[in-house]
């Protein structure tokens, strides 16, 4: 034994570190300076309303958008570098399947992408199988993909998102369109990847309720980020009861400010 005082392990870098992050789209500044952290093992919902640039971040996060500035580290490495490939899960927001294949097509299509070869032909039936019951579709694998509810091609998506057990899986409005029993249980696979496997998630939505179920949230308007942090000190700084109410005192009270700063020029 040595006397040395128990030194807590140092905390986990957080896996989405930003700072002047600035994105121009066509002749527009889309996202202006935004400077955030997404912690690891987390759900982070990224919630502000349609048009305010949520997937052009995401898109950023993931390495697919052009005109990206500032600082942007995912999991230690800048976005888009090439060993995060295999560590990122993305979902788009439009869902991204192929019609006349069958779910389970689809998913051994993607696997064997991800991971070629004959001899990784036993582990990717077991990915693909896992990532089936994963979004609950065991009993539609045989089922072609244009046969199956809006809903259900949404799952297809996130089981190809899921194949790779991805570290940071980014989400862009994955409960869109879904009803409420189909929701509550993507939420519960949602916190299952994030507690058990100690995944995390990035998940955009601007269905308000929805950040409630949220570990940590990121509130945008018109490409920037109006205020982070847990939902409970959003309510609590706000003095409001839900994190809708957080959301529009914070709107209103950013409204104030500019209407300050421009009446002052
Ligand atoms: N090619 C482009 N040229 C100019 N502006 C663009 C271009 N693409 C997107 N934009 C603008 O960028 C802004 C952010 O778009 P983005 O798709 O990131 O928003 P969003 O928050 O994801 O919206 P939604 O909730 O509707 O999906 C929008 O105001 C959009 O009009
Ligand atoms: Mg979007």
């Amino acid at each position: 034994m040595n006397n040395l005082p128990d030194t807590p392990s140092p905390p986990l870098a957080p896996a989405v570190d930003a700072d002047a992050l600035t994105v121009v789209r066509g002749p527009r500044t889309v996202l202006r300076h935004l400077r955030f952290t997404v912690p690891r093992g987390r759900i982070t919902g990224l919630l502000g309303p349609s048009g305010c640039g949520k997937s052009t971040l995401i898109r950023s996060i993931v390495g697919t958008q052009a005109k990206v500035t500032g600082t942007l580290n995912v999991l230690g490495r800048p976005a888009g570098h090439p060993t995060l490939r295999s560590r990122i899960g993305y979902v788009t927001q439009a869902p991204s399947v192929y019609d006349d294949l069958t779910v389970r097509q689809n998913l051994d299509y993607f696997a064997a992408i991800l991971d070629p070869g004959r001899a990784a032909a036993e582990r990717r039936h077991q990915h693909v199988t896992r990532a089936i019951a994963d979004v609950d579709l065991t009993r539609h694998a045989d089922t072609l993909a244009g046969n199956l509810s809006g809903g259900q091609r949404g799952r297809v998506s996130l089981a190809v998102a899921l194949l790779g057990t991805p570290d940071l899986l980014v989400l862009d409005e994955p409960t869109v369109g879904l009803d409420p029993v189909l929701r509550r249980d993507l939420w519960n696979l949602f916190h299952d990847l994030a507690a058990g496997r100690g995944a995390t998630l990035l998940v955009s939505s601007h269905v308000m309720d929805e950040a409630e179920r949220c570990d940590q949230l990121l509130l945008m308007r018109e490409g920037e980020i109006l205020a982070d942090g847990t939902p409970d000190a959003l309510r609590t700084r706000t003095g409001t009861d839900t994190v809708e109410a957080a959301f529009l005192t914070l709107v209103d009270q950013a409204a104030g400010a500019d209407r300050t700063k421009e009446s002052t020029r």
